[in-house]
């Protein structure tokens, strides 16, 4: 092969210090050169798409054209490495460190209690920072803005969004009144010490001892830089990778050169879709073109005709432009900018904006493309230029279709675009519906233009666009032809609706799927914009003083609201919680809001995670082979290919295990069999992560399809396939009481999985030692142990040569308890054999892949009640799909029963419950463990038995509520008193009963947007069904010099279990936290831990805390004695001096749990937190959307250990489940294998999610004699209170049905999706789909608009 010719330099800085790469490879991004080349780890890597935040850095760059230097936020995975020529790149390390000085954004996320498990926060951070460098006190809208493009998955985004507020011009102290003052300011004021009062406090932290904000103290733009870019280079710069060449032409001419000779080669400018394509396609580009420094691409061109907007803009500068020219000019001239602009706002997140070209966006077509449809129907044009020179061609229907006769010619570029202004009588609209409201792709979007002829309502000119309806944007060219010279009147929008549903055709095998819903969306949109002129026009008559003849239908105010689109709003919120007793000493930390002893590291990405750990000593890098088949024989596997690349050193497979391969029927690495798609079947080890990549794609497997293939529980049930036997309790006798009951109901409800989508994706460093097979194993896990155990039994050799160690883990939820032990035992295989250190790390396609999560349910139920609301039978039978081996899912399905009851008492029940083996991942442990999906059931039994009674659901729930002491059903004993004091507190403070009732109003007058309301109560059992496992123990040392080391079996996922442990250890102790540290959990240190989970975790390690501190205190007491006006450091220096052992263990022998299931009762819960929340949601009828207005949540923690934490538990599971029965959606092909295996397509709660108002309190005047300081686990109960949420969207759509006549008692299914509200509120137009029974006229629905 001939050798390239040297590269030239690429010059850009990094945290003001200048970077000179020689031989850069053009085919890395900024990200693998910040984490790899400068080990600046505080970038993090979670999805590699641009969708999640957390590589988020600030880019500086001096404009070519308004010779301003411009800061922006970009994600760091997209931006290929060599666009940054001549720019300045600010890491989180870049603005603060706590060994030298944190930057006010770091300090206060952190002081905010915004981080948990830290892995998402230096991308907030650099979100927020980089918001302070354009506007130092930002508004609150633009502060939304800033961070709509990170995600957390830990959060609930309150706390981050808090510490953002604190810059803002309109900061307030607090929250709910909106005025500036905390409607508990008063009795906050009272005392300014917190935590001395035993009375309820708002405050979780103290803004006065935050440092000021000074933009003096920033890094300044590299004054190189400044000259460079000022006297700007015109050579080409080419850079030469072993596969692709940069190619960077300092003029227009020189591009348009470059573009005839190597006409294929893209354009690369934001690569926010060439990077993408690139990735998961496997898209491949010898010649990039980058015209990052031709200015004329730039240019912005206002004239009285209309804007011409360079190509090379980005999206983000489009905004700006856009805003200025609509505050400019009339706004019948800004009807297409305006429309653009609406599009903008909910157009992916800011860094993606900042980065995507208006070029690249036009030029990929993608089919959901937001802004093509606007600038179809808007009539731009096109500006082209080749080295033939310029032509203008339009933006039409043939160009989106991509005909050759209209398109660019390979050797052509996109200079500019044309976007002409609106008419008088022109009326421009843009609509779309995604899966949330923000930062989401859209299932849907539409632009709609309409032009009357002068000083009338008949149409002279109409278009249509519409987006993801087809593989491009469609424009309804034949229907907006048909409807020239037509009056807008209904018989029109009648015959629009027809017309439209023929053009747009959809047919049943549409990508995406989601068929009818779309199909509905296309009218519903029409709908909306037929309303929307109407108003206008009516407007216009009025104020032209139309004569009567012209008038136009009347719109009543009842369905005005069609019009209307939800607004997003700055959330608020109040968080109160009990302070400490009064008499505590001040220096014990016991019960006081103590930030996250990690916090301030998360901030400035200085706290260490997995991947972080340096590169060891001749270390390879593994990628995991999986199948590709659901169930199916392994014919062969041929590996020879993939061993001749280059780089390649090993490709493991079961025959190279020594020991044991997993369980017969679930096998690590398999062999003969593959039971899904995604099970691990071979890993390559190669010395870089894209050499392995790569490999993999050669080794070749091939398969002989089995049968059966089942996916679903209803394929399991009829093939009789399950992973258990079936788990039962039963209590009085059901079939008598259903004899005896007024009514009865039956009815089934859906509930679907859910990704863990912890923002570090597992993740394990192996590295084998020279002496007596030694493995030490850094791995992010919640149970080392396993992980230890799994890799001794793997590779044959004893435990005690493995240890494990955890430092942090960048959220887990349940995901990584059983998980990273497989994982672990793969790379141990690995490292052995090749006797190299292994890491291996996930990459988010491959972890929602293969790792499973929670499990989907389908429940049957048969409730028996009287008139009146009184349940006096209940039988449920429950199956949750297990996927292909057993995992969790005989304990999940134990757990689902066992908590099935909720809240309630009712004297007969039958609860049965499967888990079904499927060909799909295997499904797994998930915060809650079942009872999120189970309760679903339950609750749904109440709203569908209030239905029937024609009673409220809040009435029915009350009515069959515990009430007084009692047993379960598995008779155990307890005491409902704090959830009814719960459910009493809620009630009140979210003035539940006038709120109800404003609903029903504002239902009454609003036809197409709806309200709904509910409150559920919750009974949560803490902990493991098992004694053993409510074990735990702990080693503290204290040194000489007085300092103690904490070590305990619990692990830091983020719930801040180090935090309350060294909390405790200062308690015990009687010596300030300052003087403790925790290093890491580590099987060598506490051996044979319990795995962290089950909201257990801090008890029980607290215990064993305390326990050991105890002895160690016991050991003291003698010296203290002596001199007890000593310091610690004197009385640890005395008991080394007198030979008193300064290090002891601590143990916890557990709380007692068991359970009989042959009899049907034990005690195999500790106890039980209670908590009740209520929410109020406005749904849009026509596109299914929702806003959440409020909720208000209760809890019972008793006594917090750190409310602060306690309170970002509740809020952080609160919009997990909120989550999990509202957006998040697992999308399979029909051969089994995940769609949805990015943040693009599979939506977790974003910023803009959470409530207008989201109060959480905790329950004053709550004890419980047998935990530790009488606190209580919080860390998985707030899921289920997600689906306060759900009812009260099911709430607003019964109204709908109620007031349509149709059926309520409608199949509930879970999540509800844009799609499912949508479609149940049935109406005119979603009966206009093909399958439905009755195709309406519009006109015969004349109640539409009068
Ligand atoms: C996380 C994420 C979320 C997103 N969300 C949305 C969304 O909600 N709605 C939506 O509509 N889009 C969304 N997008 C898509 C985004 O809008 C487009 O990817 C983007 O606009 C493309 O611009 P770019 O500059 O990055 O193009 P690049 O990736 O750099 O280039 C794309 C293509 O355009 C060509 N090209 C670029 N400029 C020119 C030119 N001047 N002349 C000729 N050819 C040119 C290139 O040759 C290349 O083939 C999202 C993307 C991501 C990554
Ligand atoms: S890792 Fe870059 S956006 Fe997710
Ligand atoms: S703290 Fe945000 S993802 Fe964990």
């Amino acid at each position: 092969m001939p050798c390239p010719p040297p590269s030239d330099e690429l010059v850009f800085f990094v945290n003001g210090r200048k970077v000179i790469e020689r031989n850069v490879d053009p085919e890395g991004t900024l990200l693998t050169f910040l984490r790899k080349n400068l080990r600046l780890t505080g970038t993090k890597y979670a999805c590699g798409g641009g969708g999640c935040g957390a590589c988020t850095v600030m880019v500086s760059k001096n404009d070519p054209v308004s010779k301003k230097i411009r800061h922006f936020s970009v994600t760091a995975c997209l931006v290929p490495i060599c666009s940054l020529y001549g720019t300045a790149v600010t890491t989180v390390e870049g603005i603060g460190s706590i060994k030298t000085r944190i930057h006010p954004v770091q300090e206060r996320i952190a002081k905010c209690h915004g981080t948990q498990c830290g892995f998402c926060t230096p991308g907030m951070v650099m979100s927020m920072y980089t918001l302070l460098r354009n506007h130092p006190q930002p508004s609150e809208e633009q502060l939304m803005e800033a961070l709509g493009g990170n995600l957390c998955r830990c959060s609930g985004y309150r706390p981050i969004l808090e510490s953002g507020r604190t810059f803002c011009m309109d900061s307030d102290g607090c929250q709910q009144k909106r005025t500036g003052q905390c409607c508990l300011d008063q009795e906050e004021s009272a005392s300014s010490t917190p935590g001395r009062r035993n009375e309820i406090s708002t405050k979780l932290f103290s803004k006065e001892e935050f440092q000021p904000l000074d933009p003096t103290q920033e890094l300044i733009f590299p004054p190189e830089l400044l000259r460079m870019t000022e006297n700007p280079e015109k050579r080409t710069l080419s850079f030469y990778g072993e596969r692709v060449t940069w190619i960077s032409p300092g003029t227009l001419k020189d591009l348009l050169q470059l573009k005839v000779k190597h006409p294929e080669a893209p354009l690369i400018l934001g690569n926010t879709s060439l990077g993408p394509t690139v990735k998961s396609q496997g898209q491949f580009h010898p010649i990039l073109l980058s015209p990052a420094r031709i200015p004329e691409l730039s240019v912005v061109t206002k004239t009285s005709e209309g804007l011409t907007i360079g190509a090379g803009c980005s999206l983000a500068q489009m905004k700006d432009i856009l805003a200025e020219r609509i505050s400019e000019l009339p706004e019948e001239k800004t009807q297409t900018y305006q429309a653009l602009l609406k599009q903008l706002q909910s157009l992916a997140g800011q860094q993606i904006r900042n980065m995507a070209s208006l070029g690249g966006h036009i030029v990929s077509r993608h089919c959901y493309s937001d802004l093509n449809p606007v600038l179809a129907v808007g009539n731009a044009a096109l500006n082209l230029v080749s080295a033939e020179g310029t032509r203008q061609i339009p933006l039409n229907e043939h160009f989106l279709a991509g005909l050759e006769s209209t398109d660019l010619k390979p050797e052509e570029i996109l200079e500019s675009v044309y976007i002409p202004h609106s008419r008088k009588g022109e009326f421009v609209s843009a609509f779309r519906q995604a899966q949330c409201q923000q930062n989401a792709l859209p299932h849907v979007n539409a632009s709609m233009r309409v032009l009357f002829k002068e000083g009338t309502d008949s149409v002279e000119d109409l278009s249509i666009a519409y987006g993801g309806v087809g593989t491009t944007t469609v424009c309804a060219q034949k229907s907006c032809q048909q409807l020239l010279g037509r009056r807008w009147n209904e018989l029109m929008l009648d015959e629009a609706c027809r017309l439209l549903l023929d053009e747009v055709s959809l047919p049943g095998s549409a990508l995406g799927g989601r068929v009818e819903f779309k199909r509905t969306l296309v009218v519903s949109f029409l709908f909306k914009f037929y309303l929307e002129v109407l108003q206008e026009l009516k407007k216009l008559a009025k104020l032209l003083s139309v004569p009567d003849s012209r008038r136009y239908p009347d719109i009543s105010d009842r369905f005005l609201s069609a019009i209307k689109d939800f607004s997003v709003t700055t959330p608020r919120g109040v968080q109160t919680y009990q302070s400490v007793d009064s008499c505590q000493p001040l220096r014990d930390p016991v019960g006081h809001p103590i930030m996250h002893l990690s916090g301030l590291k998360h901030a400035t990405g200085e706290a260490m995670f997995c991947d972080d750990i340096p590169v060891v000593d001749r270390e390879l890098f593994m990628v995991l082979v999986t199948s590709s088949r659901a169930h199916a024989k392994i014919i062969s596997i041929e590996l020879s290919e993939a061993l001749e690349l280059p780089g390649v050193v090993d490709v493991i497979t079961a025959e190279d295990i020594p020991g044991t391969n997993g369980a017969e029927d679930d096998r690590f690495l398999a062999v003969d069999e593959v039971l899904c798609v995604g099970q691990i079947i071979c890993a390559v080890v190669a010395e870089t992560d894209i050499q392995a990549k790569r490999a993999t794609e050669k080794v070749k497997i091939t398969y002989e399809d089995l049968e059966p293939v089942i996916f679903t529980i209803q394929d399991a049930i009829k093939h009789n396939s399950f992973l258990c036997p079936e788990k039962k309790l039963e209590k009085g006798n059901v079939e008598e009481a259903f004899e005896k009951v007024d009514q009865t109901v039956e009815g089934e409800v859906h509930v679907g999985g859910q990704e863990h989508f912890y923002m570090e994706t597992q993740r394990v460093l192996v590295i084998p030692k020279t002496e007596d097979k030694e493995l030490d194993i850094f791995v992010s896990t919640q149970d080392p142990t396993h992980v230890q155990k799994t890799v001794s039994a793997t590779l044959n050799i004893p435990i005690n040569r493995i240890t494990c160690h955890v430092k942090r883990v960048g959220g887990g939820f349940g995901g990584k308890v059983g998980r990273p032990a497989a994982l672990g035992a793969i790379a141990a295989v690995g490292a052995v054999k090749t006797g190299h250190p292994i890491r291996l790390v996930l990459d988010r396609e491959d972890d929602m892949l293969i790792t499973g999560g929670r499990h989907p349910l389908f429940g049957k139920y048969k409730v028996g009640f009287m008139n009146n609301g009184r349940i006096k039978a209940l039988d449920v039978e429950c199956y949750i799909n297990g996927g292909c081996t057993l995992d969790d899912s005989e304990m999940v399905t134990e757990f689902l029963i066992l908590k099935l009851e909720n809240a309630y008492k009712i004297r007969n029940l039958r609860f049965r419950g499967r888990a079904c083996r499927t060909n799909l991942p295997s499904n797994t442990a998930f915060r809650g463990f079942g009872f999120p999906q189970g309760t679903l059931v339950t609750e749904s039994c109440i709203t569908a038995v209030a239905a029937r009674c024609g009673l409220l659901p809040e009435k029915i729930r009350e009515k069959n509520m515990y009430k007084t002491v009692d047993k379960t059903i598995y008779k155990q004993a307890f005491s409902p008193e704090p959830l009814i004091r719960c459910w009493n507190e809620c009630l009140d403070k979210s003035s539940f009963h006038s709120r109800r009732t404003q609903v029903d109003e504002f239902n009454k007058k609003n036809y197409w947007k709806k309200k709904g309301i509910a409150v559920v109560p919750m009974k949560f059992s803490v902990g493991f069904a098992a004694t053993s496992y409510h074990q735990a123990a702990a080693l503290v040392h204290i040194y000489t010099d007085g300092s103690v080391l904490v070590t305990h079996g619990g692990n830091e996922l983020g719930q801040g279990i180090h935090t309350k442990m060294l909390q405790v250890a200062s308690r015990e102790l009687k010596i300030p936290m300052s003087y403790m540290h925790i290093c890491e959990t580590s099987t060598a240190a506490v051996p044979n831990t319990i795995a962290t989970a089950a909201s257990i975790g801090a008890d029980v390690n607290g215990r064993a805390v305390q326990n050991a501190c105890q002895i160690l205190l016991k050991r003291l007491e003698p010296i203290i004695k002596k001199n007890p006006e000593g310091t610690w450091e004197d009385w640890i220096e005395a008991a080394f001096e007198q030979r008193i052992s300064l290090s002891a263990t601590g143990y916890f022998r557990g709380y007692k749990a068991f359970m009989d299931w042959d009899k049907g009762e034990g005690d195999p819960f500790p106890y039980y937190v209670y908590g009740a929340a209520c929410s109020e949601v406005e749904i849009d009828c026509l596109t299914g959307a929702h806003k959440k207005i409020r909720t208000d949540i209760v809890m019972d923690a008793c006594c917090s250990l750190n409310p602060a934490i306690d309170i970002g538990q509740i809020e952080g599971s609160f919009i997990q489940g909120m989550g999990l029965y509202t957006t998040e959606e697992l999308k399979y092909s029909p051969e089994g294998i995940l769609y949805s295996r990015s943040p693009n397509e599979y939506k977790i709660p974003t910023i803009t999610d959470v409530p207008e108002e989201f109060n959480v309190s905790l329950l004053p005047s709550s004890q419980t004699p047998l935990t530790i300081y009488s606190s209580k686990g919080l860390g998985e109960s707030g899921m289920f209170l997600g689906s306060s949420v759900f009812f009260a969207i099911a709430d607003a759509v019964a109204s709908v049905r109620r007031e349509r006549d149709i059926a309520e008692d409608f199949t509930v299914q879970s999540p509800a999706t844009p799609e499912w509200v949508r479609m149940a509120c049935a109406d005119q137009f979603t009966e206009m789909n093909p399958g439905s029974v009755r195709v309406a006229s519009i006109q015969s629905a004349t109640c539409l608009v009068q």
